[in-house]
């Protein structure tokens, strides 16, 4: 990936305008494509953005909703959500969809959920995985649950390049993610898969530079429909380098394997979690099981600050972070760079800090 940024920004940078009107299109066409494999999806019900943040401020502010049509989120989203929620302003309600994330349940979550639905709930905006404590949401389960007219919507960053599924089948109406994290791809590239019967509920906010799109502007009685995905993908001049690397990304996790990637995940953050779970000194907040896990794994350690725990493993060549919430606990990401050895290696770090 880092490769096809270079060759890509040297090619720009030696003639901008010759390699935009030879590649631009071939080049987006081809991220589209890998893209839609990837997610199980076609490639026009596929937006290009460059972040999660940017995916969900333009699915939410472009909803087209009714005055007294209600958007259903929860409490334990993130920050990315509400903030596009309460820009994009009217009637938005939180519910709690767990008490203990330790000890959250397919049922306790999905009864949540589905009790909190009511006759004014047009949206549902939840995030696969959750940032703030690990849990993964049964989104199959969730989707079932609820009626038809709801649309939908999902921030699936801590999913998205971990687990083995396709998002396009994962039963959500909307997934929006970014492609920089778990699927290491290029900084600044982000997607949102859309289900063809769902794009029609939304419109785009920023104009799109898809060919057609600006053939119509040209001629706005010229029959040249320009697809939903493509419509919702923000035009302008884009870091082009970047974008049209997000296709070696997708090459590279197809060529290690979605399966493969996704069991190295589970079994490290498994190791993690029983290790940690071991701990005298350390509280797990992530669940044991992988059916309601990801990658991400969050705790407590008695009597330290997450800050000070993060810094202290960090002069250990240890990287952790601090989970960005009211309440806060110290976070891993055990990913495909990682082995089991440096699972170990980090236990024994946390076991003595005090
Ligand atoms: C759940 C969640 N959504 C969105 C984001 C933001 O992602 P991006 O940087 O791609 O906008 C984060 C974290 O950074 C996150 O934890």
């Amino acid at each position: 990936v880092a490769a096809a940024i270079e060759g890509f920004r040297h090619e720009l940078d030696r003639d901008p305008e010759g390699t935009l009107l030879e590649h631009q299109a071939p080049r987006e066409a081809a991220v589209y494509e890998a893209a839609a494999a990837y997610t199980g999806g076609a490639s026009d019900e596929l937006a290009l953005t460059d972040s999660t943040t940017m995916g969900l401020g333009l699915l939410y502010r472009g909803l087209k909703l009714s005055p007294g049509d209600e958007i259903l989120t929860s409490t334990q989203d993130f920050y990315s959500t509400h903030e596009s929620l309460r820009l994009r302003g009217g009637a938005v309600r939180k519910i709690q969809l767990y008490r203990r994330p330790e000890s959250a349940s397919t049922d306790e979550i999905v009864s949540a959920v589905a009790r909190a639905i009511t006759s004014k709930t047009r949206v549902l905006a939840l995030t696969w995985v959750h940032s703030s404590t690990g849990v993964r949401l049964p989104i199959v389960e969730i989707a079932k649950a609820i009626p038809d007219r709801v649309l939908f919507c999902v921030d699936g960053v801590h999913g998205f390049g971990n687990q083995d599924v396709d998002v396009a089948r994962l039963g959500c109406d909307f997934l929006v993610s970014g492609c920089h994290k778990w699927l290491f791809g290029p900084r600044g590239t982000g997607l949102i898969w859309g289900r063809r019967s769902a794009w029609a509920r939304t419109s785009a906010t920023i104009p799109s530079f898809d060919g057609r799109a600006i053939l119509r502007w040209l001629d706005p009685l010229g029959p040249v429909p320009v697809p939903p995905g493509q419509a919702m993908t923000p035009g302008g001049f884009h870091s082009f380098e970047h974008r049209w690397a997000l296709a070696a990304a997708f090459g590279f996790n197809k060529a290690v394997g979605r399966a493969r990637i996704a069991e190295r995940t589970r079994s490290l953050a498994t190791q993690l979690k029983a290790g940690l779970a071991e701990l005298k000194n350390v509280t797990l907040h992530t669940p044991r099981s992988p059916d309601l896990s990801a990658g991400l794994v969050c705790f407590e350690i008695a009597g330290l600050d997450p800050r000070d725990a993060v810094d202290r493993l960090k002069q250990q060549r240890i990287l952790a972070s601090v989970t960005p919430y009211a309440t806060s606990y110290v976070r891993f990401g055990p990913s495909i760079v990682n082995t089991p050895a440096e699972v170990e290696t980090a236990l024994r770090a946390i076991r003595a800090l005090k």
